[in-house]
C-alpha cells in the first residue's frame, strides 16, 4: 500500500545537518505561516504564536540555548511556536467579538457559550491551563510537520532548548509570550546520514488496534 501522501511522510524525516547555504523562498515560508494560522485549537481559541526567524547572527546565539544542536545555526529559518503568557477572559472575549464580527453570528447565540468557556478557564490552575495551551502548540507542530512533508521542505521537530533562554534572549516576556518547541526549517545537508536511514517505527499491526 503506498499513496502519494504516504511516500512523502517516509520522505520526511528529523532532520540533523542542514544546508546552511541553501534559504527558503518568501513563498514557502508563506505557506508554512498559513497553515500554522490554519491549526486546529481546543474551542478554536488560538493561545498561540511563531516567530520566524532569519539571521545568522540570532541563529548562533540560539546555538548554546539548543543543546548545541546546529540544526538552529544551519537551517534556513527557525521557527518557534509560543503560547501566550496567560488566558485570561478579555483573551476569550476577544475571540468571541471576532467571531462576531468575521461570521455575523448573534450574539444571542454566542454569550452562553462565552460564559461558560470564561467560567470555565476561571476555574483551572495556572498550570492547567499553560499545559492546556502547551496541547495546542503540539498540534501546530504536528500540523507543520506534515506540510513541510508535503511541500518538500525538512524539518527537525525540537524539544531539546531551554525555553527560559530562548525568552530572555528574544524579548518574549514583553510579548506575554513563552516558547514551547523549536522547528529548524530548510534543506537537508547532503552529508546527513539520517536522511538514509530507515524509519524505526512499531508497526501498524501493532499500534493499531480494531475492533
Ligand atoms: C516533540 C518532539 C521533540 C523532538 N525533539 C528533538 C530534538 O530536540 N532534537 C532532535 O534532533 N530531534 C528531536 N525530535 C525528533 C525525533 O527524535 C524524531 O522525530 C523521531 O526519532 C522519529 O524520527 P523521524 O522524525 O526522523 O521519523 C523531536 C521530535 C518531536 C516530535
Amino acid at each position: 500500500m503506498s499513496t502519494g501522501v504516504i511516500e512523502k511522510l517516509k520522505w520526511r524525516y528529523a532532520t540533523k545537518k542542514f544546508d546552511a547555504t541553501r534559504k527558503l523562498s518568501e513563498a514557502q515560508i508563506g505557506i508554512l505561516t498559513e497553515a500554522f494560522n490554519l491549526t486546529a485549537t481546543s474551542y478554536g481559541l488560538q493561545p498561540l504564536r511563531m516567530l520566524v526567524i532569519s539571521n545568522n547572527n540570532l541563529q548562533e546565539k540560539l546555538l548554546p540555548l539548543s543543546m548545541h544542536q546546529k540544526q538552529v545555526q544551519e537551517a534556513s529559518h527557525v521557527l518557534v511556536i509560543c503560547i501566550e503568557d496567560a488566558l485570561d477572559s478579555a483573551f476569550i472575549k476577544n475571540y468571541f467579538s471576532k467571531v462576531e464580527k468575521d461570521r455575523g453570528t448573534p450574539r444571542h447565540i454566542l454569550t452562553p457559550f462565552e460564559e461558560f468557556l470564561v467560567n470555565d478557564f476561571k476555574k483551572k490552575s495556572a498550570e492547567d491551563i499553560e499545559q492546556w495551551m502547551a496541547k495546542q502548540a503540539y498540534l501546530a507542530l504536528g500540523n507543520l510537520l506534515t506540510v513541510c512533508a508535503l511541500e518538500g521542505i525538512d524539518a527537525c521537530p525540537m524539544e531539546g532548548f531551554d525555553p527560559e533562554g530562548y525568552d530572555e534572549l528574544l524579548g518574549l516576556k514583553e510579548k506575554n509570550l513563552k516558547s514551547v518547541l523549536v522547528l529548524p526549517v530548510g534543506y537537508r545537508s547532503e552529508e546527513d546520514p539520517f536522511a538514509e536511514m530507515k524509519k524505526v517505527r512499531r508497526g501498524v499491526e501493532e499500534v493499531i488496534i480494531t475492533y
